[in-house]
């Protein structure tokens, strides 16, 4: 990840605008579901497995899927897991990929504020800040929704940014599909929300792809997102080891991960 200055942008460029189904699925596809990071996801997914006890049989749900590979190498161990994502182009890219590994997993393509699943779950998983997109409401609800999910005594593993020690990335720039993929990130302190710019200069150099509308994710502070588990009926326990990271996580880093038990 480089650091970028004013003038990265060519001066002749053919601008191309894309919602965020298209961003969703083109970020998840090319970036974080790039064979490079295989490695780093059967890391994740393994260290999540071994924290929630997941096997064969477990039912889990990802909310926020993204690019679908902890669903995937969850149900490799066995679990029934289903993955729930607003873009569709990006479900259907997960589903013939799942099949091509031979993989048995659903792909859901919907939003997941009005998603209402049939049957409950053992564990209900929001990695990589896929909490807060919503509206402050629809947020809160969504913790509550994740409760009457859940089976009794079942886990909700919550692992995002946080508000307490929340920072502006600034600009940064990173090598994506034969181009160059540019993010304006800005911290809103007043409205507790990060605020990104995507665009991504395609190979020819010329064309530049922008997001219609920035993407807007409110972040939270660990005692509010405490406070809404508790009023769900869910038991939060912070990990200090998490998501295969190498790093223990301390009271001064962005990200925070629970573990949140239904009451039995
Ligand atoms: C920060 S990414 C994280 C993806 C994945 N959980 C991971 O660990 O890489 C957030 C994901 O949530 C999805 N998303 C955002 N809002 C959503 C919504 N309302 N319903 C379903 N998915 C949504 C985005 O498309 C994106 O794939």
């Amino acid at each position: 990840m480089n650091n970028i200055s004013t003038g990265t942008f060519p001066p002749d460029q053919i601008p191309v605008i894309k919602d965020w189904n298209w961003w969703s699925d083109f970020l998840q596809r090319e970036y974080y579901g790039n064979p490079d990071e295989e490695p780093a996801w059967e890391n994740v997914a393994r260290s999540i497995a071994r924290q929630l006890n997941i096997g064969p049989g477990t039912d889990v749900l990802d909310l926020g899927s993204g690019c679908g590979e902890v669903v995937m190498r969850l149900a490799m161990l066995g679990a029934r897991a289903v993955g729930v994502e607003r873009s569709e182009p990006l479900v259907i890219h997960c589903a013939r990929i799942a099949a091509g590994r031979g993989v048995v997993a659903q792909f859901i393509a919907a939003d997941m504020f009005s998603f209402r699943p049939d049957a409950p779950f053992d564990v209900v998983l929001s990695l990589n800040t896929s909490f807060g997109y919503g509206s402050d409401q629809q947020n809160r609800e969504f913790i509550q929704n994740i409760s009457r999910w859940l089976k009794p005594g079942g886990k909700l593993y919550l692992d995002t940014f946080t508000a307490d020690n929340a920072e502006s990335f600034g600009t940064w720039s990173d090598p994506l599909a034969g181009g160059t993929f540019v993010v304006e990130n800005s911290w809103d302190p007043e409205q507790s929300t990060m605020i990104s710019h995507p665009a991504w200069i395609a190979p020819d150099q010329e064309t530049v792809y922008y997001a219609d509308r920035p993407e807007v994710v409110r972040l939270y502070l660990r005692q509010e997102i405490e406070e809404m588990m508790v009023s769900g009926g869910l038991k939060p326990q912070r990990l200090t080891r998490a998501m295969g990271r190498r790093f223990r996580q301390e009271d001064t880093d962005m990200h925070t991960t629970w573990i949140a038990e239904k009451e039995v």
